[in-house]
């Protein structure tokens, strides 16, 4: 069969042979990745220029595609998020059935957005989150839908529970959460109306979870000012260090209140699924809507995120619209519509990597790989305590350790890592202290990159 370029199309040995290179680049990638450089950062003077040209009018050819992409992409100029040695800000330790899975979604190009046009993939991503739901201990009237990450699942709550709570009306509400909270939450609070001075941020405590007392005094005060307390967001595991908001005590004081809570565990609410975890995140399944990523501490390739509602009535209550256009597409209940529940109408088939490679692997592999982030960040933790001058500042919890050395300059230390290229770690800034920070959730990081990766640091001191 001859390919015709005019209808973009490919002969069968042409999507074959480009097909294979793909798996071939992706497979070598996967294979020698501990061996690479954890990543370089291009020079925007040269990096910029070097990619503004014009398109071509014909077609190149696929060595030459492949040469520029593997040369200033792939093997430059960017991070390997996913490297066993990168323990900067959050991973992103995808696997490759993950990335086949992404694949198969792209290219069967499966729409997910409603029944009519995706039942299977619906199916399936009903499945998946209803057993996110079981694993962070949700009653079975909750649901939810794969999005982008966490930004969009805390976007999606906060719209959700400002529908549910203010019939989105703003004016006077409140709300509460702690100064270790991500920026994404300050974000979606923006984007759903609320001004700054409708946000309570407060001061965490020693263990950089929100301080109860302060929470229920502010509370108690914005309500005798005639104001309208609406919601707290909880942290399930902190970006900083991991911490856990105390979620029992939280969930009282909203019933209390007739308040909504939050909880944001984009990063720690998947360590439910192991045994470690459950008992860190009691109270979990109190939440009235919960933001869980499976691009992180779930093993899958980026944007892969999750909002879940206790009551999932509630995210349909907020975003259905009908237009005439879809009057086909709502005609039985049981026919679950995703795009009745979110912002997106077109989606892709986000849930078929985490059914995916659960399928491949078995639940018991992640239960195996999340336990081990625990336990790496407590191997980092014991090798500091080892080490002359280093001060653990956060013991390891939830995968995260911070630390720090009177003699670091960490902007110094953070420049000559990245010349380096060995390992990657970042700094972050706690109770106005800067400190060193391990993020140690990928499993195919081994002791030996961790001892390593700290003897480096230290050298580099
Ligand atoms: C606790 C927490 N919430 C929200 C986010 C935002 O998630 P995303 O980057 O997937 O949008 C992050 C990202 O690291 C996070 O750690």
């Amino acid at each position: 069969m001859k390919m015709n370029k005019d209808k973009l199309e490919l002969s069968p040995n042409e999507m074959r042979a480009l097909g294979y290179r793909v798996v071939d680049l992706l497979t070598d990638h996967f294979t020698h990745l501990p061996e690479k450089r954890v990543g370089t950062k291009g020079d925007p003077a040269v990096l910029r220029p070097a990619f503004l040209k014009p398109p071509p009018a014909h077609p190149q050819s696929p060595d030459e595609i492949f040469t520029t992409l593997t040369r200033d992409i792939f093997s430059d100029n960017m991070m390997n998020v996913g490297h066993p040695r990168f323990l900067a800000f959050v991973p992103v330790p995808s696997n490759f059935v993950s990335v086949m899975a992404d694949a198969l979604a792209s290219g069967f190009n499966v729409f997910s957005g409603s029944w009519l046009a995706g039942s299977g993939s619906v199916a399936i991503e009903l499945a998946v989150i209803d057993w996110l739901r079981q694993w962070c201990g949700l009653p079975e009237t909750a649901g939810g839908l794969f999005l982008s990450g966490g930004s969009m699942a805390n976007l999606t709550a906060i719209v959700a529970a400002r529908h549910a709570k203010l019939d989105d009306r703003t004016e006077g509400a409140v709300v509460y959460y702690s100064d270790q909270t991500h920026s994404s939450v300050d974000r979606a609070f923006r984007v759903a109306g609320f001004l700054p001075e409708q946000i309570r941020k407060i001061p965490s405590d020693a263990q950089f979870r929100l301080s109860l007392d302060q929470l229920a005094r502010r509370i108690a005060e914005d309500r005798a000012a005639g104001l309208r307390p609406f919601a707290i967001v909880a942290n399930a595991g902190t970006t900083n260090t991991g911490a856990i908001d105390p979620l029992q005590e939280i969930a009282a004081l909203c019933a209390l209140n007739q308040m909504w809570m939050h909880v944001d565990g984009a990063y720690g609410a998947a360590a439910a699924l192991c045994d470690r975890g459950r008992t860190l995140l009691q109270g979990l399944e109190l939440a009235d809507s919960l933001s869980l990523d499976p691009h992180k501490w779930l093993f899958q390739s980026m944007e892969c995120g999750c909002v879940l509602l206790r009551d999932a009535a509630l995210l349909k209550a907020a975003f259905r619209i009908m237009p005439e256009y879809l009057a086909d597409v709502h005609r039985d209940v049981s026919e679950v519509n995703p795009c009745d529940y979110g912002i997106q109408l077109t989606r892709s088939f986000r849930a078929l990597r985490l059914w995916m490679s659960i399928q491949y692997f078995g639940l018991d592999a992640f239960r195996a790989a999340m336990e081990r982030g625990f336990a790496l960040a407590e191997f980092a933790e014991r090798k500091l305590r080892s080490m002359r001058r280093w001060e653990i500042v956060t013991p390891a919890h939830m995968g995260i350790v911070t630390f720090h050395h009177p003699d670091a300059e960490y902007k110094k230390l953070h420049d000559a890592m990245l010349r380096d290229g060995f390992a990657l770690a970042t700094s972050t800034v706690l109770k106005g202290r800067t400190v060193l920070r391990f993020c140690t959730i990928n499993p195919r990081t081994t002791e030996d990159d961790i001892t390593q990766t700290l003897n480096r640091i230290d050298a580099l001191v």
